[in-house]
């Protein structure tokens, strides 16, 4: 077990401190998108938006721990990644148990030593209304969106303080900043991760670790692209996906992975609390 009460006391410390953070001079503002070297989980990475973020973190010269449920979509990922000249590691992770958060990350530690990157990509969607979402449905979306993000940022962050430096990304979505008919729960989930991240880089803004959430509009991953398939006029649904969006389209994994990418380097050493919108123009319109 990872004593937190021994680790947070310096944090705290140095929090109450108010001394500025910045991790050099030249730092500010250097605009590097790499990640040579860098220790990256990234949670979900079997699938989608999280595929997508490990292909190109590995690209940036990180070494990308792919963590999924699904172990053997974790290892086909590793097996892109390696195909392009990457390096990438999978793991099977349950993000709604906190003893198996608990070992991945003590599992990155013993074999890179350092953890400067987490993304904590891994959800679920689920569709009703607040009448139609019983409390175990309710539940087990919070278990995994909101506090799979916890029990990661939990293990994470007093690592990457002790190092003095890290980024964590989290994934909201547009449901995460306004009201999605039909999507309670998943609209309280993301909200809720808008504002863990809010708070979280209030609390540790000083200590060289940098947390924000990027919130996508709708995505084509192969979930959405295999409910399309299942409509009688799959292009006529695809039609109304993308109506909600200035760019009358859905993103694409990899145009997430862009902002992942930024977030997640020193290209955004400025950046901490942001609830970041990539979303086609879908809230502009609101
Ligand atoms: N696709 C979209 O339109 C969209 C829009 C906004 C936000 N998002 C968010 O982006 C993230 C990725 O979405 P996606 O569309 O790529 O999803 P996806 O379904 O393609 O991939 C999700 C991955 O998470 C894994 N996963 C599920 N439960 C897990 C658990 N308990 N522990 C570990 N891994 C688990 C799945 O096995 C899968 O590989 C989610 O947080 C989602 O809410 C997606």
């Amino acid at each position: 077990m990872v004593n937190l009460a021994e680790q947070v006391e310096p944090i705290r410390a140095f929090i109450h401190s108010n001394q500025p953070y910045m991790s050099s001079p030249d730092s500010a503002g250097a605009g590097s998108f790499r990640l040579d070297n860098k220790s990256c989980i990234v949670t979900g990475a079997g699938s989608g938006i999280g595929l997508a973020i490990a292909e190109l973190f590995a690209q940036a010269g990180g070494f990308v721990f792919a963590a999924d449920i699904q172990k053997s979509t974790a290892d086909e990922t590793v097996r892109r990644v390696e195909a392009a000249g990457g390096r990438a590691h999978a793991l099977e992770i349950d993000v709604a148990d906190p003893s198996s958060c608990e070992k991945i990350v003590k599992q990155v530690m013993a074999e890179t030593g350092r953890l400067d990157v987490l993304v904590n990509n891994a959800g679920i969607g689920h569709v009703g209304t607040i009448l139609t979402t019983s409390p175990e449905d309710l539940q087990r979306v919070l278990s995994i969106n909101l506090m799979g993000t916890y029990y990661l940022c939990r293990q994470a962050l007093p690592l990457m303080i002790k190092a003095g430096s890290g980024s964590i990304v989290n994934l909201g979505s547009v449901a995460g900043v306004m009201g999605m008919e039909d999507r309670f729960a998943y609209t309280v989930s993301k909200h809720a991760i808008v504002g863990m991240t809010r708070a979280m880089a209030m609390d540790h803004g000083t200590t060289g670790v940098r947390i924000n959430a990027i919130c996508p509009g709708r995505t084509l991953t192969p979930f959405v692209e295999a409910r399309m398939r299942e409509y009688p006029e799959p292009e006529k649904f695809e039609k109304q996906l993308s109506a909600p969006h200035a760019l009358k389209r859905m993103a694409q994994p990899a145009e997430i992975a862009s902002l992942a990418l930024y977030l997640a380097s020193d290209a955004s050493s400025f950046v901490t609390g942001a609830a970041m919108m990539i979303d086609g123009g879908y809230s502009a319109g609101k």
